[in-house]
């Protein structure tokens, strides 16, 4: 071995183009407790939430996941890109991925293209995955998406999921580059705990042959573990980078309860203000929720060029994960379907 293989890598990936699209159709808390037993206090106190985005019967998680994707390339300034990483839990079927399909309607030509499951954790698993394509030479550019259509797994007639829940898809544009620059991804780190599989969970056909087969959660107790989890992610990333949590300018955490946000931001010791929330008026959009969340934030100047920004993750499996990067200066690029 040479001595110049022990120097230290200078390489990282690099965000370089943020991109959303979202349905126009938006479902009120009015709109629900005209149908379930529930009422817009009960919603807005427990969850933050006051409206979510629906999907329309033609629209497929493949199309919003191909405009966000599209809004992403604009963003970043590129037509192309060496691969696309789709994260996603509600995919349109399950086999083929959605993920070549996107390329090719992308025209980004026969490059790699897979799809990512980790539920609510995708974006960031996806995120890392796409810095391992990048390290490993497979492409210089990755375009990462996260789509959602939760309407399409969530029994409407289920007061304690339907209201919590919509659509909606986010993505970035990754290319290589120096660990020096804005927007390079500094620290991940990602985890799992399937001895808690159960609490997050579509049955699959073997388990409910003639059943219906929606999602169902154990809300409590995964609230509680949402918590625990995303706290202590984020603080291993801060550490990775030196970075004292009240250094930190930006905490994006997963959007699924504001209650949530705030206990996260809370166990971390984060000044009021530092802890993006964003699902007022979309719900949680799973793994669609931090890109969503980012160019919520952006619009807001929450986030701005240089802030010390943290990605903290938490969904089934159980899975979670962070991202730590200094927010880099881009535009996003933002539609609706
Ligand atoms: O994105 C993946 C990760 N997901 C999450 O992190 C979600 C984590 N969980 C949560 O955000 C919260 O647990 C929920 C918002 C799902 C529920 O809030 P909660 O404060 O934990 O309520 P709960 O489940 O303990 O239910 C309290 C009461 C129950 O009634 P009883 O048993 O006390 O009579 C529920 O039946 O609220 C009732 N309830 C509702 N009432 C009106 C449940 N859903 C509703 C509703 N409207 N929509």
């Amino acid at each position: 071995m040479r001595s110049s293989d022990l120097r230290p890598d200078s390489r990282s990936a690099v965000i370089a183009g943020l991109g959303t699209c979202l349905p126009v159709g938006a479902v009120g808390n009015a709109d629900l407790a005209r149908i379930l037993d529930t009422d817009d206090a009960w919603i807005r106190s427990r969850t933050g939430i006051a409206s979510r985005r629906q999907v329309s019967d033609d629209v497929s998680m493949t199309d919003l996941a191909c405009a966000a994707g599209v809004n992403a390339l604009d963003s970043a300034g590129v037509s192309a890109v060496g691969g696309v990483v789709l994260a996603t839990s509600t995919p349109d079927r399950p086999c083929p991925p959605a993920a070549p399909e996107v390329a090719h309607r992308l025209g980004l030509g026969q490059v790699p293209a897979f799809d990512v499951s980790a539920v609510c954790s995708g974006f960031v698993y996806g995120l890392a995955t796409a810095c391992g394509l990048l390290a490993a030479r497979v492409a210089d550019s990755v375009l990462v998406v996260a789509a959602e259509t939760y309407s399409r797994i969530v029994d409407p007639a289920d007061r304690a999921t339907a209201v919590l829940f919509g659509d909606g898809a986010g993505a970035v544009v990754l290319r290589r580059g120096e660990v020096a620059e804005p927007g390079a991804l500094l620290a991940f780190d990602l985890g799992s705990d399937g001895a808690d599989a159960e609490l997050i969970r579509v049955p699959g056909v073997r388990e409910q042959p003639d059943g219906e087969r929606w999602f169902a959660m154990a809300g409590r107790k995964v609230y509680l573990r949402a918590v625990e989890r995303m706290a202590g992610s984020a603080l291993r990333v801060m550490k990775d980078c030196s970075w004292a949590p009240g250094s930190v300018d930006v905490f994006v955490p997963h959007q699924a309860n504001l209650r949530i946000v705030d206990a996260v931001a809370g166990r971390l010791g984060l000044p009021p203000g530092r802890a993006v929330s964003a699902l007022a008026e979309v719900g949680n959009t799973a793994a669609a929720s931090i890109p969503l969340a980012l160019a919520d934030a952006l619009s807001s100047r929450v986030l701005t060029p240089g802030a010390r920004t943290v990605l903290t993750a938490f969904g089934g499996g159980l899975t979670w994960a962070s991202a730590a990067l200094i927010w880099p200066q881009l535009t996003p690029v933002s539609t609706e379907v």
